[in-house]
Protein backbone atom coordinates (compact mmCIF):
# COMPACT_ATOMS: atom_id res chain seq x y z
CA UNK A 1 0.00 0.00 0.00
CA UNK A 2 3.04 2.28 0.50
CA UNK A 3 4.90 1.98 -2.88
CA UNK A 4 2.48 4.91 -4.15
CA UNK A 5 3.60 6.22 -7.54
CA UNK A 6 4.10 10.17 -6.69
CA UNK A 7 6.06 9.25 -3.82
CA UNK A 8 9.51 11.50 -4.33
CA UNK A 9 12.70 9.90 -2.71
CA UNK A 10 16.21 11.62 -3.48
CA UNK A 11 19.52 9.50 -3.50
CA UNK A 12 22.61 11.25 -2.97
CA UNK A 13 25.89 9.07 -3.24
CA UNK A 14 28.84 9.69 -5.25
CA UNK A 15 29.38 6.42 -6.36
CA UNK A 16 27.57 6.14 -10.17
CA UNK A 17 27.00 2.42 -9.08
CA UNK A 18 25.29 2.50 -5.74
CA UNK A 19 23.08 4.93 -7.58
CA UNK A 20 22.11 2.75 -10.26
CA UNK A 21 21.18 -0.37 -8.36
CA UNK A 22 19.29 1.43 -5.39
CA UNK A 23 16.91 3.68 -7.79
CA UNK A 24 16.54 0.35 -10.25
CA UNK A 25 15.23 -1.44 -6.70
CA UNK A 26 13.20 1.52 -5.85
CA UNK A 27 11.45 2.68 -9.00
CA UNK A 28 10.59 -1.37 -8.99
CA UNK A 29 8.90 -0.48 -5.48
CA UNK A 30 7.04 2.49 -7.56
CA UNK A 31 8.54 5.12 -6.11
CA UNK A 32 9.66 8.16 -8.06
CA UNK A 33 13.29 8.57 -8.10
CA UNK A 34 15.68 11.99 -8.03
CA UNK A 35 19.55 11.35 -7.81
CA UNK A 36 22.05 13.21 -7.51
CA UNK A 37 26.26 12.40 -7.19
CA UNK A 38 27.45 15.19 -5.05
CA UNK A 39 25.44 17.41 -2.57
CA UNK A 40 24.98 20.38 -4.15
CA UNK A 41 23.14 19.10 -6.66
CA UNK A 42 20.96 17.80 -4.34
CA UNK A 43 20.17 20.52 -2.74
CA UNK A 44 19.09 22.33 -5.83
CA UNK A 45 16.95 19.51 -6.23
CA UNK A 46 15.73 19.78 -2.98
CA UNK A 47 14.34 23.54 -3.72
CA UNK A 48 12.83 22.68 -6.72
CA UNK A 49 10.84 19.36 -6.22
CA UNK A 50 8.76 17.93 -3.29
CA UNK A 51 11.00 15.44 -1.72
CA UNK A 52 9.14 12.93 0.73
CA UNK A 53 12.36 11.28 1.82
CA UNK A 54 16.28 11.55 1.54
CA UNK A 55 18.30 7.92 1.09
CA UNK A 56 22.03 9.81 1.78
CA UNK A 57 25.95 8.78 1.25
CA UNK A 58 27.37 9.61 4.17
CA UNK A 59 31.27 9.98 2.90
CA UNK A 60 31.30 11.85 -0.12
CA UNK A 61 34.23 14.34 -1.07
CA UNK A 62 33.14 18.00 -0.56
CA UNK A 63 30.32 18.38 0.97
CA UNK A 64 29.49 15.32 2.57
CA UNK A 65 26.44 13.84 3.88
CA UNK A 66 26.58 15.07 7.25
CA UNK A 67 26.84 18.40 5.79
CA UNK A 68 23.24 17.59 3.67
CA UNK A 69 21.84 16.50 6.50
CA UNK A 70 22.54 19.59 8.50
CA UNK A 71 20.98 21.35 5.91
CA UNK A 72 18.05 19.64 5.74
CA UNK A 73 17.28 20.02 9.16
CA UNK A 74 17.69 23.57 8.69
CA UNK A 75 15.89 24.38 5.95
CA UNK A 76 13.42 20.96 5.21
CA UNK A 77 13.25 19.48 9.08
CA UNK A 78 9.99 17.60 7.67
CA UNK A 79 12.06 15.77 5.29
CA UNK A 80 13.47 12.33 6.71
CA UNK A 81 17.03 11.24 5.97
CA UNK A 82 18.03 7.83 5.66
CA UNK A 83 21.67 7.17 5.73
CA UNK A 84 24.19 5.03 3.80
CA UNK A 85 27.65 4.75 5.29
CA UNK A 86 30.26 2.06 5.38
CA UNK A 87 31.94 0.33 8.04
CA UNK A 88 34.31 2.73 8.59
CA UNK A 89 31.80 5.95 9.77
CA UNK A 90 29.29 4.08 11.32
CA UNK A 91 29.90 6.37 14.15
CA UNK A 92 28.75 9.63 12.26
CA UNK A 93 25.82 8.11 11.58
CA UNK A 94 24.89 7.10 15.01
CA UNK A 95 25.65 10.38 16.23
CA UNK A 96 23.38 11.51 13.47
CA UNK A 97 20.62 9.25 14.43
CA UNK A 98 20.99 10.47 17.93
CA UNK A 99 20.34 14.18 15.95
CA UNK A 100 16.86 13.15 14.61
CA UNK A 101 18.09 11.18 11.34
CA UNK A 102 15.05 9.02 10.43
CA UNK A 103 17.99 5.47 9.95
CA UNK A 104 20.77 4.35 9.03
CA UNK A 105 22.21 1.22 6.57
CA UNK A 106 25.61 0.03 6.55
CA UNK A 107 26.53 -0.79 2.72
CA UNK A 108 25.55 -2.42 0.81
CA UNK A 109 22.19 -2.86 2.86
CA UNK A 110 19.62 -5.19 3.12
CA UNK A 111 16.91 -3.63 0.51
CA UNK A 112 13.99 -6.13 2.05
CA UNK A 113 14.28 -3.77 5.12
CA UNK A 114 15.45 -0.46 3.22
CA UNK A 115 12.18 -0.71 1.98
CA UNK A 116 10.41 -0.63 4.94
CA UNK A 117 12.21 1.77 6.55
CA UNK A 118 11.59 3.92 3.80
CA UNK A 119 7.61 3.26 3.68
CA UNK A 120 7.39 3.95 7.23
CA UNK A 121 10.03 7.66 6.75
CA UNK A 122 7.52 7.91 4.38
CA UNK A 123 4.56 7.89 6.01
CA UNK A 124 5.66 9.86 9.05
CA UNK A 125 6.38 12.96 7.01
CA UNK A 126 2.82 12.64 5.75
CA UNK A 127 0.91 12.36 9.20
CA UNK A 128 4.05 15.59 9.82
CA UNK A 129 1.94 17.27 7.13
CA UNK A 130 -1.18 16.54 8.39
CA UNK A 131 -0.72 17.69 11.31
CA UNK A 132 0.89 20.85 10.37
CA UNK A 133 -2.27 21.65 8.33
CA UNK A 134 -4.31 21.31 10.89
CA UNK A 135 -2.41 23.84 13.30
CA UNK A 136 -2.13 25.96 10.53
CA UNK A 137 -6.07 26.29 10.52
CA UNK A 138 -5.94 26.64 14.54
CA UNK A 139 -3.30 29.04 14.58
CA UNK A 140 -5.36 31.14 11.88
CA UNK A 141 -8.57 31.16 14.07
CA UNK A 142 -6.44 32.73 17.38
CA UNK A 143 -4.40 35.43 15.63
CA UNK A 144 -5.35 38.88 16.57
CA UNK A 145 -7.63 38.79 13.32
CA UNK A 146 -9.80 36.74 15.32
CA UNK A 147 -9.67 38.82 18.20
CA UNK A 148 -11.91 41.73 16.42
CA UNK A 149 -11.63 45.13 17.50
CA UNK A 150 -10.08 48.71 16.25
CA UNK A 151 -10.76 50.47 19.83
CA UNK A 152 -7.95 52.52 21.40
CA UNK A 153 -7.67 50.24 24.03
CA UNK A 154 -7.68 47.32 22.04
CA UNK A 155 -5.19 48.49 19.86
CA UNK A 156 -2.77 49.28 22.46
CA UNK A 157 -3.53 45.38 24.26
CA UNK A 158 -2.50 44.31 20.53
CA UNK A 159 1.04 45.94 20.90
CA UNK A 160 1.15 44.81 24.01
CA UNK A 161 0.70 41.21 23.22
CA UNK A 162 3.17 41.61 20.13
CA UNK A 163 5.70 43.12 22.45
CA UNK A 164 5.73 40.20 25.41
CA UNK A 165 4.46 37.31 23.31
CA UNK A 166 7.48 35.37 22.95
CA UNK A 167 8.96 36.30 26.51
CA UNK A 168 7.68 33.31 29.42
CA UNK A 169 7.13 36.14 32.02
CA UNK A 170 3.72 35.54 33.15
CA UNK A 171 0.41 37.10 32.01
CA UNK A 172 -2.82 38.54 34.26
CA UNK A 173 -5.45 38.97 32.17
CA UNK A 174 -8.08 40.52 34.04
CA UNK A 175 -11.49 42.06 33.21
CA UNK A 176 -15.27 41.50 33.73
CA UNK A 177 -17.19 38.66 32.82
CA UNK A 178 -17.04 38.09 28.99
CA UNK A 179 -14.52 40.56 28.19
CA UNK A 180 -12.32 37.91 26.08
CA UNK A 181 -10.17 37.01 28.75
CA UNK A 182 -10.19 33.56 27.45
CA UNK A 183 -9.82 34.45 23.54
CA UNK A 184 -6.63 36.75 24.49
CA UNK A 185 -4.83 33.96 26.54
CA UNK A 186 -5.19 31.65 22.89
CA UNK A 187 -4.26 34.65 20.92
CA UNK A 188 -0.78 34.91 23.10
CA UNK A 189 0.20 31.20 22.73
CA UNK A 190 -0.95 31.07 19.43
CA UNK A 191 1.32 33.96 18.24
CA UNK A 192 4.02 33.05 20.60
CA UNK A 193 7.03 30.90 19.58
CA UNK A 194 5.10 28.50 21.57
CA UNK A 195 2.28 28.12 19.36
CA UNK A 196 2.94 24.37 18.35
CA UNK A 197 3.36 23.04 21.92
CA UNK A 198 0.35 22.69 24.36
CA UNK A 199 -2.10 25.02 25.16
CA UNK A 200 -3.78 23.75 28.75
CA UNK A 201 -6.31 25.44 30.23
CA UNK A 202 -7.58 25.04 33.61
CA UNK A 203 -10.47 26.90 34.85
CA UNK A 204 -10.08 26.78 38.43
CA UNK A 205 -13.99 27.40 39.42
CA UNK A 206 -15.21 24.54 37.46
CA UNK A 207 -12.79 21.58 38.60
CA UNK A 208 -13.87 20.67 42.24
CA UNK A 209 -12.20 21.36 45.12
CA UNK A 210 -11.28 18.08 46.05
CA UNK A 211 -10.31 17.03 42.32
CA UNK A 212 -8.05 20.33 41.58
CA UNK A 213 -4.78 18.85 43.19
CA UNK A 214 -4.62 15.80 40.94
CA UNK A 215 -5.94 17.94 38.26
CA UNK A 216 -2.70 20.11 38.51
CA UNK A 217 -0.17 17.82 39.14
CA UNK A 218 -1.80 14.64 38.33
CA UNK A 219 -0.67 11.18 40.69
CA UNK A 220 0.69 8.28 41.02
CA UNK A 221 -1.06 4.80 40.51
CA UNK A 222 -2.26 3.51 44.58
CA UNK A 223 -1.64 7.94 45.93
CA UNK A 224 -5.31 7.56 47.34
CA UNK A 225 -8.26 5.61 46.79
CA UNK A 226 -9.38 5.48 43.62
CA UNK A 227 -5.84 6.48 42.04
CA UNK A 228 -5.64 3.17 40.02
CA UNK A 229 -3.27 3.99 37.38
CA UNK A 230 -0.94 7.04 37.22
CA UNK A 231 -2.28 10.47 35.43
CA UNK A 232 -0.78 13.45 34.19
CA UNK A 233 -1.42 16.91 35.55
CA UNK A 234 -1.83 19.80 33.76
CA UNK A 235 1.47 21.30 34.87
CA UNK A 236 2.76 18.32 32.96
CA UNK A 237 0.59 18.24 29.77
CA UNK A 238 1.54 22.13 29.59
CA UNK A 239 4.95 21.56 29.33
CA UNK A 240 7.07 23.31 26.90
CA UNK A 241 3.77 25.10 25.80
CA UNK A 242 1.33 27.64 27.83
CA UNK A 243 -0.85 26.89 30.81
CA UNK A 244 -3.91 28.62 31.73
CA UNK A 245 -5.01 29.21 34.79
CA UNK A 246 -8.89 30.26 34.22
CA UNK A 247 -10.53 32.37 37.40
CA UNK A 248 -7.49 32.24 39.39
CA UNK A 249 -9.28 34.02 42.07
CA UNK A 250 -11.28 31.08 43.13
CA UNK A 251 -8.18 29.49 44.09
CA UNK A 252 -8.33 28.22 48.21
CA UNK A 253 -5.24 29.36 49.73
CA UNK A 254 -3.59 25.63 50.51
CA UNK A 255 -3.66 25.25 46.16
CA UNK A 256 -2.15 28.51 45.99
CA UNK A 257 1.00 27.66 48.03
CA UNK A 258 1.20 24.67 46.17
CA UNK A 259 0.74 26.54 42.94
CA UNK A 260 3.41 29.16 43.46
CA UNK A 261 5.95 26.12 44.61
CA UNK A 262 5.39 24.88 41.66
CA UNK A 263 6.14 28.30 39.38
CA UNK A 264 9.27 29.42 41.56
CA UNK A 265 10.59 26.12 41.83
CA UNK A 266 9.75 25.79 37.79
CA UNK A 267 9.46 21.87 38.80
CA UNK A 268 6.53 19.86 40.17
CA UNK A 269 5.78 15.95 42.07
CA UNK A 270 2.59 14.38 41.23
CA UNK A 271 0.34 13.11 44.39
CA UNK A 272 1.95 10.02 45.72
CA UNK A 273 5.07 10.20 43.73
CA UNK A 274 8.37 10.91 45.11
CA UNK A 275 10.21 12.23 42.19
CA UNK A 276 10.71 16.33 41.32
CA UNK A 277 10.01 16.56 37.42
CA UNK A 278 11.06 19.78 35.85
CA UNK A 279 8.13 21.30 34.18
CA UNK A 280 9.20 24.54 31.24
CA UNK A 281 5.74 27.00 30.78
CA UNK A 282 4.51 30.18 30.50
CA UNK A 283 1.36 30.71 32.99
CA UNK A 284 -1.36 32.98 32.04
CA UNK A 285 -4.03 33.50 34.36
CA UNK A 286 -7.19 35.49 34.16
CA UNK A 287 -9.90 36.52 36.87
CA UNK A 288 -13.13 39.02 37.05
CA UNK A 289 -12.31 39.70 40.57
CA UNK A 290 -10.32 42.27 42.24
CA UNK A 291 -7.28 40.61 42.96
CA UNK A 292 -5.52 43.26 44.87
CA UNK A 293 -8.62 43.49 47.14
CA UNK A 294 -8.54 39.67 47.07
CA UNK A 295 -5.33 40.31 48.73
CA UNK A 296 -6.04 42.62 51.15
CA UNK A 297 -8.70 40.51 52.39
CA UNK A 298 -6.37 37.47 52.77
CA UNK A 299 -8.52 35.91 50.36
CA UNK A 300 -5.14 35.45 48.20
CA UNK A 301 -1.60 34.92 48.78
CA UNK A 302 0.16 38.17 48.04
CA UNK A 303 3.17 36.62 46.98
CA UNK A 304 1.34 34.37 43.95
CA UNK A 305 -0.17 37.76 42.78
CA UNK A 306 3.21 39.32 42.35
CA UNK A 307 4.52 36.32 40.41
CA UNK A 308 1.26 36.08 38.18
CA UNK A 309 1.29 40.01 37.95
CA UNK A 310 4.40 40.85 35.91
CA UNK A 311 2.58 41.83 32.84
CA UNK A 312 -1.35 42.49 33.50
CA UNK A 313 -3.44 43.19 31.10
CA UNK A 314 -6.77 44.44 31.80
CA UNK A 315 -9.74 43.94 29.17
CA UNK A 316 -11.86 46.72 29.17
CA UNK A 317 -15.96 46.38 29.10
CA UNK A 318 -17.65 46.77 26.43
CA UNK A 319 -18.97 50.04 27.50
CA UNK A 320 -15.95 51.61 27.39
CA UNK A 321 -15.05 51.01 23.84
CA UNK A 322 -18.10 51.27 22.02
CA UNK A 323 -16.00 51.97 18.43
CA UNK A 324 -15.51 48.12 18.28
CA UNK A 325 -19.32 47.45 18.64
CA UNK A 326 -20.12 48.14 14.90
CA UNK A 327 -17.17 45.85 13.94
CA UNK A 328 -18.19 42.64 16.72
CA UNK A 329 -22.06 43.02 15.44
CA UNK A 330 -20.99 42.53 11.74
CA UNK A 331 -18.94 39.66 12.82
CA UNK A 332 -21.47 37.97 15.24
CA UNK A 333 -23.81 38.28 12.30
CA UNK A 334 -21.73 36.86 9.55
CA UNK A 335 -21.06 33.75 11.95
CA UNK A 336 -24.48 32.89 13.14
CA UNK A 337 -25.81 33.34 9.61
CA UNK A 338 -23.45 31.04 8.27
CA UNK A 339 -23.83 28.48 11.34
CA UNK A 340 -27.49 28.93 11.12
CA UNK A 341 -27.49 29.15 7.37
CA UNK A 342 -29.63 32.30 6.78
CA UNK A 343 -28.70 35.44 4.40
CA UNK A 344 -28.42 38.84 7.25
CA UNK A 345 -26.67 41.14 6.71
CA UNK A 346 -27.08 43.93 8.60
CA UNK A 347 -28.98 45.21 11.88
CA UNK A 348 -31.14 48.37 11.53
CA UNK A 349 -29.98 51.62 12.42
CA UNK A 350 -32.20 51.54 15.29
CA UNK A 351 -30.89 48.64 16.80
CA UNK A 352 -27.26 49.83 16.23
CA UNK A 353 -28.13 52.35 18.22
CA UNK A 354 -29.21 50.89 21.24
CA UNK A 355 -26.70 48.84 21.12
CA UNK A 356 -24.45 51.69 21.53
CA UNK A 357 -26.56 53.14 24.52
CA UNK A 358 -26.89 49.68 25.98
CA UNK A 359 -24.44 49.13 29.45
CA UNK A 360 -23.64 45.49 28.27
CA UNK A 361 -23.24 43.90 31.59
CA UNK A 362 -22.21 40.73 30.21
CA UNK A 363 -20.02 42.42 27.06
CA UNK A 364 -18.86 40.45 24.41
CA UNK A 365 -20.26 37.30 25.38
CA UNK A 366 -23.99 39.09 26.30
CA UNK A 367 -23.75 40.61 22.63
CA UNK A 368 -22.69 37.18 20.83
CA UNK A 369 -25.40 35.48 22.59
CA UNK A 370 -28.02 38.71 21.68
CA UNK A 371 -26.96 38.05 18.00
CA UNK A 372 -27.07 34.84 18.22
CA UNK A 373 -31.04 35.01 18.97
CA UNK A 374 -31.22 37.91 16.53
CA UNK A 375 -30.31 35.72 13.59
CA UNK A 376 -32.52 32.67 14.45
CA UNK A 377 -35.56 35.41 15.15
CA UNK A 378 -34.94 37.58 12.01
CA UNK A 379 -36.92 37.29 8.53
CA UNK A 380 -35.62 38.80 5.64
CA UNK A 381 -31.97 39.98 5.71
CA UNK A 382 -31.80 42.92 8.37
CA UNK A 383 -32.05 42.08 12.47
CA UNK A 384 -34.64 44.40 13.35
CA UNK A 385 -35.98 45.89 17.00
CA UNK A 386 -38.59 42.92 17.56
CA UNK A 387 -35.48 40.46 17.35
CA UNK A 388 -33.52 42.50 20.51
CA UNK A 389 -34.62 41.39 23.75
CA UNK A 390 -37.36 43.71 25.38
CA UNK A 391 -34.93 43.99 28.27
CA UNK A 392 -32.62 45.55 26.47
CA UNK A 393 -34.74 47.99 24.80
CA UNK A 394 -36.75 48.34 28.11
CA UNK A 395 -33.42 49.38 30.10
CA UNK A 396 -32.65 51.70 27.39
CA UNK A 397 -35.94 53.58 27.84
CA UNK A 398 -35.82 53.92 31.33
CA UNK A 399 -32.07 54.70 31.67
CA UNK A 400 -31.16 51.70 33.91
CA UNK A 401 -28.77 48.83 33.62
CA UNK A 402 -29.74 45.26 33.72
CA UNK A 403 -30.11 43.70 37.50
CA UNK A 404 -27.72 40.74 37.89
CA UNK A 405 -30.80 38.67 38.77
CA UNK A 406 -32.98 37.71 35.93
CA UNK A 407 -36.63 37.39 36.45
CA UNK A 408 -37.96 34.01 35.91
CA UNK A 409 -39.86 35.25 32.59
CA UNK A 410 -36.71 36.11 31.35
CA UNK A 411 -35.04 32.81 32.16
CA UNK A 412 -37.86 31.60 30.68
CA UNK A 413 -37.60 33.14 27.49
CA UNK A 414 -33.67 32.28 27.48
CA UNK A 415 -34.13 28.66 27.79
CA UNK A 416 -36.85 28.77 25.03
CA UNK A 417 -34.49 30.39 22.63
CA UNK A 418 -31.74 28.65 23.43
CA UNK A 419 -33.87 25.16 22.95
CA UNK A 420 -35.15 26.65 19.32
CA UNK A 421 -31.23 27.87 18.54
CA UNK A 422 -29.85 23.79 19.42
CA UNK A 423 -32.48 22.36 17.52
CA UNK A 424 -32.09 24.97 14.10
CA UNK A 425 -35.07 26.69 14.88
CA UNK A 426 -37.46 23.62 14.72
CA UNK A 427 -40.18 24.49 17.04
CA UNK A 428 -41.80 20.71 17.38
CA UNK A 429 -38.32 19.41 19.00
CA UNK A 430 -37.60 22.59 21.13
CA UNK A 431 -41.22 21.74 22.20
CA UNK A 432 -40.26 18.57 23.10
CA UNK A 433 -37.40 19.01 25.08
CA UNK A 434 -38.91 22.01 26.90
CA UNK A 435 -41.37 19.63 28.00
CA UNK A 436 -44.53 21.83 26.62
CA UNK A 437 -46.66 21.78 23.70
CA UNK A 438 -45.86 23.55 20.59
CA UNK A 439 -48.70 26.07 21.25
CA UNK A 440 -47.23 26.79 24.37
CA UNK A 441 -43.82 27.11 22.22
CA UNK A 442 -45.70 29.71 20.02
CA UNK A 443 -46.96 31.85 23.04
CA UNK A 444 -43.89 31.74 24.83
CA UNK A 445 -42.35 33.30 21.48
CA UNK A 446 -44.97 35.77 21.46
CA UNK A 447 -43.84 36.82 24.58
CA UNK A 448 -39.76 37.27 23.65
CA UNK A 449 -40.72 39.85 21.21
CA UNK A 450 -41.03 43.48 21.99
N1 LIG B 1 -12.52 40.87 20.82
C1 LIG B 1 -13.35 39.85 20.52
N2 LIG B 1 -13.66 39.59 19.24
C2 LIG B 1 -14.50 38.59 18.95
N3 LIG B 1 -15.07 37.79 19.83
C3 LIG B 1 -14.79 38.00 21.12
C4 LIG B 1 -13.92 39.02 21.53
N4 LIG B 1 -13.84 38.99 22.88
C5 LIG B 1 -14.61 37.99 23.29
N5 LIG B 1 -15.20 37.39 22.24
C6 LIG B 1 -16.14 36.26 22.33
O1 LIG B 1 -16.96 36.49 23.46
C7 LIG B 1 -17.15 35.28 24.21
C8 LIG B 1 -16.61 35.45 25.61
O2 LIG B 1 -15.19 35.51 25.58
P1 LIG B 1 -14.28 34.78 26.67
O3 LIG B 1 -14.83 33.45 27.00
O4 LIG B 1 -12.88 34.85 26.20
O5 LIG B 1 -14.53 35.77 27.89
P2 LIG B 1 -14.00 35.70 29.40
O6 LIG B 1 -13.50 37.05 29.72
O7 LIG B 1 -13.08 34.56 29.54
O8 LIG B 1 -15.37 35.46 30.17
P3 LIG B 1 -15.59 34.85 31.66
O9 LIG B 1 -15.01 35.80 32.64
O10 LIG B 1 -17.07 34.78 31.79
O11 LIG B 1 -14.93 33.51 31.66
C9 LIG B 1 -16.43 34.21 23.43
O12 LIG B 1 -17.35 33.53 22.62
C10 LIG B 1 -15.42 34.96 22.61
O13 LIG B 1 -15.11 34.27 21.43
MG1 LIG C 1 -13.32 32.79 30.77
Amino acid sequence: MHNKPSVNILLVDDEPNALKVLSAILREASYNIYQADRVDRAQEIVSTERIDAVITDLKMPGKDGLYFFDYLKSNYPDIPVIFLTAFGTVDSAVTAMTEGAFFYFIKPPDYVKLKAVLAKAVEQKKLKNEITDLRNQLESTYRFSNIIGKSASMEKIFRMVETIKDSSTNVLIIGETGTGKELLARAIHYTSHRHYRPFTAVNCAAVPRELLEAEFFGYEKGAFTGAVSRRIGKFEEADTGTLFLDEIGELELALQAKILRAIQEKEIERIGGSKKIKIDIRLTASTNRDLKKEVKLKNFRADLYYRLNVVQIKLPPLRERKADIPLLVTHFIDKFSQQEDKRITSVSSEVMNIFLQYIWPGNLRELENVIERAVVLAKGDEIGLRDIPREIIRDIKTGIGTDSIKSLRELEIETVLKALSKFQGNKSKAAQALGITRKALYSKLRGAKA
